[in-house]
Order: C-alpha cells, then structure tokens, then sequence
C-alpha cells in the first residue's frame, strides 16, 4: 500500500515549523521554532522581525524535519504550507519555500488553510474522531465554535465579535506585567490564585455562540486600579474563571443542539489547564468524547499542516502552484 508523506510547513505568525507526517496521522518528526524571545520585549509579535525570521531559520527547521523522519528529500511524496490565515510577510516565506521545494521535487504542493490545520490536530491524534463534532477554537487571532460534519465540511456556529481568547489572555497578561505570551503565563500564576476571588463579568450575549471578551478586559483593568493592592494569582485566576466558563457553556450547549458525539479543543488557548479540566468535566457529565489534543498539538507546528494537507491532496488534488498568501482567509466548507 503506498504511503504518502507529506512535508508540512507554517510560518504564519511567530513560530517557524516544519514537520513530516505519513497520511495524515502518523508523525514522523514536528520540529517548531518558536521566536518567542525575539518579540517578548515588544510584548507582542512584530510583523517584520517575524519575516525576517522566518527567513533564517526555515531552511534549518525543515532539513532537522527531514533528518528527525529519517527520510531523503526524494522521499517527499508532497509540500503542504499555511497560505492564510495570518501576517502577509511571514507567510510568503513558507509559501514562496514551499512551492520551490515542490517544484524542484516534482510533487505537489499544497495549500492549507491554517484554522482547517488546527481543526486536524485533534485528527490527527485520533484519526478514528467521530463526526460530527464540534470544535471550540480557540488561538491568538480566532475564537470560533465550529460544527464539524465532515471532512471540509464545517459550520461556523459562532465567533468572537471583538477580542480572541488568546488575544485576551496576552492583554491582561501584559497589564498585570507578565510579559508575553501572556496564556502560559496567566495559566501558571492562577495555580496559586482563587478563581472565586473576582467575580468577573461572563458575556454570555444570549442564546447566541458568539464570543466578547473585552468587556471583562476592561472589568479587570478598573478592578485592579480600584484595588491596587489585589493579589496578581487571584486577578489571573478569576480572568481565566470567566474565559473558561463562558467557553465550556457555549461549547457543551453546541454539542448538545447539534447532536455532536464530541467537543474538540484546538487552537494556543486549547492548551489552557482549566479549560481542558473543565472541557473534560463537561463531557463526562454529558455523556460526550473528549479530544483534548496534546499541548504541543494545540499550539503552532506543522504536523496539522501536513496533516490537513493529506486530506486537502484526496480531496482536491494538488494546488496550482500560482497560489498566493491569503492573509484574511477564512474557513469555509468545501
Ligand atoms: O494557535 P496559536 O499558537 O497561534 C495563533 O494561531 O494565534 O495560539 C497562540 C495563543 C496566544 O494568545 C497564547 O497566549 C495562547 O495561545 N496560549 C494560551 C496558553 N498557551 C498558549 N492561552 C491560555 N493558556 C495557555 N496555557
Ligand atoms: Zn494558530
């Protein structure tokens, strides 16, 4: 039986990312880059550094990608890349590469929308996921609560009207002083906090699956100048207390309207420990399967690229290879 390995590539924000992946599922090797201490004294990731970067240190990571699959570069069946969405710049690195390599290889290319690639992390760790399933996606840049009905077929059921979750996350961290990326941060210090100490606003916004988060931003910025003195673990605890829930509500009432036999977390913020606790919590009282994927999973890396990009190639076929960067993609169904 042949098996097609597929060379996954994403640079569209800060982590640079190669990995080989054997028909969607099996990871022969997912090397990740962060440059992570390039932006944290910025307290936010620069567009431009981010390219420069990306740049430097593409080729590197993909040929450890290569060597850590212990494969040849004859060995690639296909070059699957990130085109959107994501920063313009950092994008046409990984595109611009990804296209070479597969011309000079003579195979195909692949263009992978990256919230699809986070859709199949979860996939990827367990290819027998029943459909449908609904998602909660939660990154830097996207909160989205997908209906997954099948392969390229998705509903979007709701999104954030104003802030990510994640983008929420790095805010509040920056203003309590916790540098940047702020989710890791936030979710260490709040181990040692109260998250009943604050009752912070929840924007539940009806019977809507749509998201606000910057309300209860504002709500802990003027908390913690009416109270100077308030303890930083108990803020973060009580923060991540109000994301948490209004997350696991909406997600367990999607499952429940739409007959999903699973809730699925993707996405940076999917990393989250109370959100995976209580995400877990949620599906054991109701009945429903938890994929939780691992924490390197749910953040940025390419094995989801190659993998979303295996299920691209069956689909589609390849990619024409005047495929441009898209960064305003959005996901829709095929
Ligand atoms: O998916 P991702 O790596 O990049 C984007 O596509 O945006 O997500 C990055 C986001 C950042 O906002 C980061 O603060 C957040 O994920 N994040 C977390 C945690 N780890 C990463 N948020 C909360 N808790 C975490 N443990
Ligand atoms: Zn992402």
């Amino acid at each position: 039986m042949n098996r097609t390995r597929i060379l996954g590539i994403e640079t569209s924000c800060d982590e640079t990312a190669a990995a080989v992946v054997v028909d969607g599922h099996e990871v022969l090797s997912s090397v990740v880059s962060s440059q992570v201490d390039l932006h944290a004294r910025f307290g936010g990731v620069v567009p431009e550094i981010a390219s420069r970067a990306h740049v430097e240190l593409l080729t590197p990571v993909v040929a450890r990608a290569l060597v850590e699959a212990g494969i040849d570069d004859d060995h690639v069946d296909a070059v699957a890349a990130t085109v959107g969405p994501g920063l313009i710049g950092a994008l046409l690195v990984g595109v611009s590469a990804a296209k070479t390599l597969a011309l000079v290889w003579g195979v195909p290319f692949v263009a992978v929308n990256h919230l699809e690639a986070h859709l199949y992390a979860a996939l990827l760790e367990d290819p027998d996921l029943e459909l449908p399933v609904v998602v909660l996606l939660v990154s830097g840049g996207h909160t989205l609560l997908v209906l997954m009905e099948g392969h390229g077929r998705y509903r979007i059921l709701g999104s954030t009207i104003d802030d990510a979750a994640g983008e929420a996350f790095d805010k509040v961290a920056r203003y309590l002083g916790l540098g940047y990326p702020g989710g890791p941060a936030i979710d260490a210090i709040a181990m040692a906090g109260d998250p009943h100490a604050i009752a912070f606003p929840r924007a539940i916004l009806d019977e809507s699956y749509d998201f606000s988060f910057s309300g209860l931003k504002t709500a802990v910025v003027n908390h913690v100048r009416k109270h100077p003195d308030v303890a930083t673990e108990d803020v973060a605890a009580s923060f991540q207390e109000a994301v948490v829930d209004v997350l696991v509500t909406k997600a367990r009432r999607a499952a429940q309207e739409h007959g999903a036999r699973a809730l699925c977390l993707a996405g940076g913020v999917a990393a989250n420990s109370q959100l995976r606790e209580r995400l877990l919590d949620a599906c054991v009282a109701d009945g429903l399967r938890a994929f939780l994927p691992s924490r390197s999973m749910c953040t940025d890396n390419a094995a989801m690229v190659a993998a979303a990009g295996w299920y691209r190639l069956q689909a589609d076929g390849p990619s024409p290879l005047d495929t441009g960067a898209s960064p305003n993609l959005r996901l829709v169904s095929t």
